[in-house]
């Protein structure tokens, strides 16, 4: 299983630490555990902050980051083991653990943190923790610090400055290590078998959860624990909806689908779109309509480059869509005047793409300064152009109607430009006809 090097967690330790103020200390809480209903809880997923900076996979943890501190700068507070809670929920790795298997200068069982943490924040100048993001978890640092004022008159020394970690730590997570881009290829690698089995599965009659029936499968048996995001399996209409999740109608002849899906593996988050006809035939309207959404994505990639700005490659797609709607007859106008009205987000309204990486739609700045962040090596990002035609549009032909075409691929920018990690499923017409019409000739 292809994973994130435990070495590369105390690069990332030390990297934050480099860049904290002097005399400051850090304080990150693991994800909680989500009730589903009653007794049944959501699968855990660790917060990815906190998986960034340690690996440490449970629930019930803190993180504690002092730069400079002699007797170790990494302390983990997590849960301690428990031969009866190990029978029912499974292996925990204590203290012993936490500094054995993930590199923590020292740990302390999780019941304990009221009583030491305060004391290792006392006389710390400046706390970074994400404020804000987690109410529950403010109020006990609020607590642990009021622990510190009340024993002010003996000395203790407060810290007096409160500063958000996420700048510091988003900015490194944006920059893709080589280790990263090694796990991200293998979750687009699996996606993209996902997708092709779902394309090969594809028949009238079926339901859109048969096709998720087949994502899923392909996510588990590469190693994924989960889908990254709700897998979009939309036919039809459904195509029209963005974010469409009940995956629950049926497959018609004659119809599009598109599906939006992508597995995660270690925390790293895969993001594919594909459209195909049900049947394995595009109509001529719905090859139009895709093609002209294909060259739009082609345009993009070609601006995502060192040096070229993060708006580049979406007002490359804005162009090329504009452009072809008004060769099909579905807007009118002079493309520059229909760019600077907006008049295509009745038809493409979404943006061309966004960061990708521990978060489908990634941490970091789009804009610096006021202006479009310039793109760098290791920036990984979607690229997923779209044209929705809504299904009661009265301005178009009725034979345009309810078509809907995404197609979504995710890069890393390179010192050439980019590299596709999801190349590995068909997207032309003729690719995606192809491996449609082999499969069904094995079927039959
Ligand atoms: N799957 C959500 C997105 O493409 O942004
Ligand atoms: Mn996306
Ligand atoms: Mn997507």
């Amino acid at each position: 299983m292809i994973h994130i090097p435990k070495a590369e967690y105390s690069r990332r330790r030390k990297a934050l630490m480099a860049q904290m103020e002097p005399n400051s200390i850090a304080i990150l809480p693991a994800a909680a555990v989500a009730i589903r209903n009653r007794d049944v809880e959501h699968v855990y997923r660790q917060d990815s902050d906190f998986q960034y900076l340690s690996g440490f996979p449970e629930p019930q943890a803190v993180i504690v980051l002092m730069p400079g501190r002699e007797h170790g700068e990494y302390v983990l507070f997590c849960r301690e083991r428990n031969a009866e809670r190990e029978l029912w929920d499974g292996l925990r790795a204590g203290q012993e653990g936490a500094i054995r298997d993930y590199g923590a200068d020292d740990a302390f069982p999780i019941t304990d943190i009221d009583d030491i943490l305060p004391g290792l924040i006392e006389g710390r100048d400046r706390v970074y923790s994400a404020m804000g993001s987690n109410p529950e978890f403010d109020r006990h640092l609020m607590d642990w610090i009021n622990v510190i004022r009340s024993k002010a008159h003996l000395g203790a020394q407060p810290p007096n400055e409160f500063v958000a970690l996420d700048h510091l730590l988003h900015d490194m997570r944006l920059y893709k290590s080589a280790a990263e881009v090694k796990v991200m290829r293998e979750a687009a690698r699996i996606s993209a078998q996902a997708h092709i089995r779902a394309m090969q599965a594809s028949r009238a009659g079926l339901y859109e959860y048969s096709l998720e029936a087949e994502l899923d499968y392909e996510f588990r048996k590469g190693g994924a624990k989960m889908p990254a995001y709700g897998s979009i399996v939309a036919a039809g209409r459904n195509s029209c909806i963005l974010h469409y999740q009940q995956n629950d109608a049926l497959l018609r002849d004659g119809d599009l689908v598109l599906i939006d899906a992508g597995c995660e593996i270690d925390c790293y988050a895969s993001d594919i779109t594909r459209t195909w006809p049900v049947n394995g035939k595009f109509s001529a309207e719905q090859k139009a309509i895709y093609e002209l959404v294909l060259a739009a994505q082609e345009a993009a990639f070609a601006e995502i480059a060192p040096n070229k700005h993060w708006n580049q490659a979406h007002e490359a797609t804005v162009r090329v869509i504009t452009t072809g709607l008004v060769k099909l007859g579905l807007l009118h106008g002079e493309v520059d005047e229909l760019i600077a009205s907006e008049a295509y987000k009745a038809f493409y309204m979404h943006r061309a793409g966004h960061w990708l990486g521990m978060d489908v739609h990634d941490v970091g700045e789009y804009k610096v300064g006021g202006e479009w962040r310039v793109l760098e090596v290791g920036m990984a990002l979607t690229v997923e152009p779209g044209i929705y035609i809504a299904p009661d549009n009265q301005n178009v032909a009725k034979k345009w109607r309810g078509i809907g075409v995404r197609i979504e691929d995710d890069v890393v920018v390179t010192k050439s430009g980019c590299e596709i990690l999801t190349g590995g499923v068909p997207k032309t017409v003729a690719e995606i006809e192809a491996l449609m019409a082999q499969a069904r000739t094995r079927a039959a």
